[in-house]
């Protein structure tokens, strides 16, 4: 693809498979100005490292928020404070608000935590799959992927998944994602509005209870959560709700994305899938696999800052207040990191390099969390289910309306009970 600069990431073609644009960037234009959307698309890992290490000059905080609610923030401000309980923007803020915040809601991933998880991921992973393998055919996407994620961030977080269900939980996900996602309408942010009203009511009422009553869950963990030597130990209750619906996007849409991802990719690489079959106790292997998927169809494909001064980047003067969006999907396929980046290789030397979780002071909290979902759900797949197949032509998926993810739709699929 030759690049003449007027080329947007919001035209459909490249919406669908942005990947013969991504490369086209990294190799044509580095840093580049993207008219449609405003802003700076950054594709190469270096140049993207040098962002995520500088928090001071690459604000995230600006980067989110300027463009929240993709300008319709006042309208949607006034919605949120009449219904929802508040407006309360994103937890994506800056340092030194960020160091506290951070160093809170860490406390709710420690490797034993998680680590603890394992066998109640496999069991619901388990229970979701067994019923569908009789039956031959499902959507990987929303009888598998999303159930599954979902189900396990509701018990994490001490919600009922019976009484809020997968489908709110998806509309929930959609709403918070379109105030970041740059495509919604002022039509669209009004919907958006009435969901996420409703999502913060929930969260509140939930939050609530734990108040009076703390149980074992993340919510009561966070709600409880203490640092030491500092003047605002504790989260307030804004960053209270701010920080669990956080959670529950962040944990739910991008987890489901991947798995889905590695549901495509067994769908698509029958010979793979046997030999991961072949070696199904080997956790080495298992996790390799998980990771290199992870580089090569990362859930999140970009993401902002601002340039909080007049900056060069990559050979380009950026001026100040500018928006750029760091494409971490076309910087886990950047040759001088990763050679022949675009082949799947489990044998890479560096396998956790990748930017799919970012990368510096934000880097995400819950990757150990979302590692061992993947993971997880990728072996009960294997292991229950053969002769797994797409059942439309690949060219018929499609993916959510979104710059920041891309996420399957739908995921139509056949397969066989495995029998040995
Ligand atoms: C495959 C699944 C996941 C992917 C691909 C992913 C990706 C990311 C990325 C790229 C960032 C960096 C944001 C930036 O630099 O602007 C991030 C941050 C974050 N993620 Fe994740 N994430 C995943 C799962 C999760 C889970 C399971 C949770 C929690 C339950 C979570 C919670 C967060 C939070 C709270 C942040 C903000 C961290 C900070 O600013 O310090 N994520 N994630």
């Amino acid at each position: 693809m030759q690049l003449n600069g007027n080329e947007t990431r919001l035209d459909p073609l490249i919406r669908h498979n942005p990947y013969p644009f991504y490369e086209a960037l990294r190799e044509q234009r580095p840093v580049y100005y993207d008219t449609g959307l405003d802003l700076y698309l950054v594709s190469r890992y270096e140049n993207s490292q040098t962002i995520l290490r500088d928090p001071e000059t690459y604000s995230l905080e600006h980067g989110y928020q300027d463009r929240y609610a993709n300008g319709h923030v006042e309208e949607f401000a006034e919605i949120m404070n009449r219904d929802g309980g508040g407006f309360i923007r994103d937890l994506a803020i800056d340092p030194p608000a960020h160091s506290r915040l951070r160093r809170l809601t860490e406390q709710a991933f420690t490797a034993h935590r998680v680590k603890s998880l394992e066998l109640r991921i496999a069991e619901i992973a388990a229970g979701l799959i067994e019923p569908l393998a009789a039956r031959g055919y499902a959507d990987g996407m929303l009888d598998i992927a999303a159930p599954l994620t979902a189900k396990i961030i509701c018990e994490q977080m001490g919600f009922d998944f019976d009484e809020v269900g997968a489908e709110k939980i998806a509309l929930w996900t959609k709403a918070v994602l379109a105030q970041i996602g740059r495509m919604q309408t002022r039509e669209e942010m009004l919907e958006n509005a009435r969901i996420m009203c409703e999502l913060q009511q929930y969260v509140i009422a939930r939050i609530r209870e734990r108040e009076a009553e703390p149980r074992e869950d993340l919510v009561s963990d966070l709600i409880h959560a203490r640092v030491a030597g500092d003047d605002a130990p504790a989260l307030t209750f804004a960053e209270q709700i701010s920080t669990v619906r956080g959670f529950l996007i962040a944990g739910n849409d991008t987890t489901a994305a991947a798995i889905a991802n590695i549901i495509l990719v067994l769908a698509t690489d029958p010979a793979l899938a046997a030999s991961l079959y072949a070696q199904l106790d080997d956790e080495r292997i298992m996790a390799r696999f998980v990771e290199e998927i992870l580089r090569l169809r990362p859930p999140v494909h970009g993401l902002y800052r601002t340039a909080m001064r007049d900056v060069e980047l990559g050979g380009v003067s950026i001026p100040a207040m500018s928006q750029i969006c760091i494409l971490f999907a076309a910087a886990n396929y950047d040759e001088a990191k990763f050679p022949q980046g675009a082949v799947l290789e489990l044998e890479r030397s560096n396998l956790g390099a990748s930017l799919t979780f970012g990368a510096g002071i934000h880097r995400c909290v819950g990757a150990s969390l979302a590692r061992m979902e993947i993971r997880v759900a990728a072996r009960e797949i294997i292991r229950r289910l053969d002769d797994l197949r797409l059942a439309v032509p690949v060219e018929q998926l499609t993916y959510m309306p979104t710059l920041a993810t891309h996420t399957l739709e739908r995921l139509p699929l056949t397969f066989k009970r495995r029998t040995a």
